[in-house]
Parts: structure tokens; sequence; C-alpha cells
């Protein structure tokens, strides 16, 4: 076997092909399934034990001569070729890099998704609102603090014009112009005066959720929510709802899931407890129906905002939230699979 293997070694260092045909039958020759180096590797069982090693390594010599050779060769003739062929003026000059998704928007994308299986359509709303919208309809009492300077962005000249603090105002603004069944996602940016730090920025994004129609009850939206978080986080994902306070909601509530980094047990990420918080909601207070338009004597609905970055974080752990708006392609980068 050895004395064949040196042959074929001998063959294959000298070979050489005119063309592109010729080469392909050199490749069937030696390192197709039927070829001889194959045929060799079949043999390879019948070599007495104490010789398999030094067969082994020839076997594998001779492998790698005939690949090395043929791929050469192969060279050769698309160099030449290339040189043959006529220059494409269409061609660009640098390889284009494809870009990636945001991986905010792949939440989102992801977020919508769910929801528009649930029935869910999507309603937008602009980021320049004014106080109606965000506020008043929405059931906040004129001295809340949320309208204070500290928290909302005004246009100076006209103190009635702010950026929205939340995308709650698409609420108002869907159900000014339809009667129930209403049943929409608004997801969209917000913004905030407030300093910027890893957990906090001036502006995030949310997506609010409103259900309403005859005889919606809280049973529903729970139902909802749980199905949200299982597709989102997994079908081990548990949730709990804690009493909460919103002026727009009545009752309201905040929703924590179990932690998907410990699985419950307790750990740094969810301070100890096995939960973690992902959003408000509740059940629309009568009074914001009426505000805009909307008779609750006849229909009852539910609402729910989440902050996009936080669901985020908990899907791939990012740490500083300054990192999604910084436009740092080695961050950005790290989310191509995930498009
Ligand atoms: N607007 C709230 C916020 O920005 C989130 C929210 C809570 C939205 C409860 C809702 C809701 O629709 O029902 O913090």
């Amino acid at each position: 076997m050895l004395a064949k293997i040196e042959e074929l070694l001998q063959e294959v260092g000298a070979m050489t092909a005119a063309n592109a045909e010729e080469l392909e039958a050199l490749r069937i020759k030696y390192l197709s399934k039927k070829g001889a180096i194959n045929a060799l590797m079949a043999d390879f069982r019948n070599v007495p034990a104490e010789q398999k090693k030094e067969v082994g390594m020839k076997l594998n010599e001779l492998k790698n001569l005939a690949q090395e050779r043929i791929n050469a060769l192969k060279e050769t003739f698309e160099n030449q070729d290339n040189g043959a062929a006529e220059l494409d003026l269409t061609r660009t000059a640098y390889p284009i890099e494809l870009g990636t998704r945001h991986p905010l928007s792949i939440v989102r994308n992801e977020i919508i998704d769910i929801f528009s299986r649930l029935g869910f359509t999507i309603a937008e709303g602009p980021e320049v609102e004014d106080d109606w919208h965000v506020f008043s309809s929405m059931n906040f009492p004129e001295d809340h603090p949320a309208r204070d300077m500290q928290d909302t962005f005004f246009i100076e000249s006209h103190p009635d014009i702010l950026l929205r603090t939340h995308t709650s105002s698409v609420q108002s603004r869907v159900m000014e112009v339809s009667q129930p069944p209403i049943r929409v996602i608004c997801p969209g940016r917000v913004y905030r005066n407030e300093a910027i730090s890893y957990r906090a920025h001036c502006f995030f994004h949310q997506v609010e959720g409103l259900y309403v129609d005859k005889n919606v009850s809280f049973t529903d939206l729970k139902q909802v929510l749980l199905q949200f978080a299982q597709e989102m986080f997994g079908p081990e994902t548990k949730i709990r709802l804690r009493p909460s306070y919103f002026p727009f909601t009545e009752p309201s509530a905040e929703m924590d899931i179990s932690c998907d980094i410990c699985g419950g047990e307790g750990c740094p990420f969810c301070k100890y407890t096995g939960w973690v918080e992902i959003l408000g909601c509740g059940m629309v207070d009568p009074a914001v129906l009426e505000a805009n338009g909307i008779d609750s004597k006849i229909y009852t609905g539910y609402a729910f905002g989440m902050g996009v970055e936080r669901i985020t974080n908990l899907k791939y752990k990012v740490k500083d939230l300054r990192m999604f708006s910084e436009n740092d392609t080695r961050f950005l980068e790290e989310f191509e699979a995930a498009n």
C-alpha cells in the first residue's frame, strides 16, 4: 500500500492540465468518490495495526497534495479567464458591506409580530404633540408631576406643544377618530428630560397596546400579556401583576416576568427577587373613554405600555442604554445573526 501511495504522490506532484476539462478529469480520477484516493482509504482498514499510523499519514499527505495541486491549477485557469474577459464597467469598485438591523428594531418588530398574530393592528402618532393628547385626554390632573418641566420637553414659545413622554397619546389619537372595536398597538419614540446615564436616556422607545370593545375584562388583558411574555421570552415564562397607579387606567398594574437569567432563583439582575418588571397596564379609565368620545356605559377596554429598550436589555443583556444610540458598528454587528 505504501508503494502505491508513493507512486500516486509522484503522479499527483507532476500533474498538469491544459484546460478546465482536463482538470476536471484529474479531479475525478483522484479526488472523487470513486477516485484513486478514496479507493486507498477504503483499503485502509486492511492495513496491519502497526503500520496504520505511517500509512495514515502518507495517505493524508497524498490527499492534501492532490487537493492543493488541483486548486492551484484551477486558479491559473481562472486568472487566465479574467484576463481574457471584457472589462465590466458596471462592477462597483469596493465590495458593499450589508448593514444589520438595529437591535431595537429587531425587538420592536418581534413585539409587533406577536401582537399582529393576536389581531392587533399598528397605529402611529406624532412625536411632537400637544398637551391634550399626551396629558389631558389621558386623565392627568392639572398638577400632575409628569407635566412638570423636569420630565417633559416643552417647546419654549408654545407651552402647549411638547415632545411626547409616552405613546399613550396615540391611544387618544386612535379613539378620537374611531369607534370600538378598537385593537391597536402603537410603537414609537418618546422623550423625557432625564440626565443621560447607562440606565436612562432623554429618548427611548415604547409599544403601547389598546383594546376597547363590549365586555373587555381584566382577564382578557392578563391572557394576552401571558401569551406575549411566553412568545417573547419562552414558554416557561411566568408573569405576575402588581397593583400600581396610572392616571389613565383603573385598576392599574405593573407586570413582572420570571427572571430569564436565573430562571426565578434570584440573581443580581433581578435583585434576588426572581422577577423583573417589563410593562404597565390596566383597564382604561372610563374618564379616558369619555374624553375621547367613547361611551363608557357601553364599552370597556384595557391598555398596556412597555419600553422596547427594557425588553431588548432582557433579551440581549445590553448593560449600557447609551449603546443603542451611539451607532458603534462593533456593537451593531453583534446582531447580524438576529436579523
Ligand atoms: N404610559 C406609561 C409610561 O410611559 C406606560 C403605560 C402604563 C401605558 C399603563 C399604558 C398603561 O397604556 O395602561 O410609563
